[in-house]
């Protein structure tokens, strides 16, 4: 199996996985990226089955409506049974590492809304420790340097993301080397720095389902 394959597996995993629950009122919150995207494709099949989506991006609202699934504001959204999305890397406490597609701080927000948060991903993003992959941090134009200045401080090396502007109107530093033992308390640390709007630790709300495309299947880890 390619690792498209793996995604799409895992898509559909968690299709089969919220499809029981859904009802004629029911809203899916909707991550980004590349594993979203299948999901969202496998989605639109049961358009009738729910009544719509809260999109984590302009990109997913985008691509959802292309496939004619309706499209709410999370504001108008009462209750948010399921948030489906990936990840750029997951441990086996279920916590992540997001916002490799600069969606994180949307991403954040629809996951603390929702009660069940199912993270899809194939068996490449499973390690013994986050921080491989650089940390995303969203942060406010102004306070591009001022940052740095303080992720440098922890031990960071913030690489600017250049040419790209988050949904927000936001920049994103990419923070390599960090040592990310302690997931929850880094990203509380991170979140202090004023000028921050948000980093791409999902620590403090971890994903609930982690569904893992392996060539042997997919696994579920809780
Ligand atoms: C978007 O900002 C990210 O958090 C994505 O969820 C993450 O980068 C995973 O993307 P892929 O499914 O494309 O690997």
């Amino acid at each position: 199996m390619n690792q498209d394959q793996l995604k799409q597996a895992v898509a559909q995993a968690a299709i089969d996985h919220i499809l029981p629950q859904l009802t004629a009122k029911s809203i899916v919150g909707v991550g980004t990226g590349s594993t979203a995207n299948f999901f969202i494709d496998a989605l639109a099949r049961y358009k009738m089955d729910f009544d719509g989506a809260v999109a984590s991006s302009e990109a997913t609202a985008a691509r959802l409506q292309q496939h004619g699934i309706p499209v709410y504001d999370l504001n108008s959204v009462a209750e948010l049974e399921f948030y489906v999305d990936g990840a750029d890397e997951a441990n086996a406490n279920l916590e992540l590492i997001k916002g490799g597609g600069a969606a994180l701080t949307r991403e954040k927000i629809v996951a603390a809304v929702a009660q069940t948060f199912i993270c899809i991903a194939d068996e490449s993003k499973l390690v013994p420790q986050l921080g491989e992959f650089p940390l995303p941090v969203e942060v406010i134009p102004m306070a591009r340097s001022h940052v740095a200045r303080k992720l440098v401080a922890l031990e960071g090396d913030p690489v600017y993301r250049e040419g790209v502007l988050t949904d927000n109107g936001n920049v994103i530093l990419d923070v390599y080397n960090l040592d990310i033992r302690n997931a929850r308390e880094l990203e509380e640390k991170i979140n202090n720095i004023v000028g921050v709007v948000s980093n791409g630790l999902f620590a403090a709300r971890p994903a609930n389902l982690l569904l893992l495309g392996t060539a042997a299947g997919v696994k579920t880890l809780k």
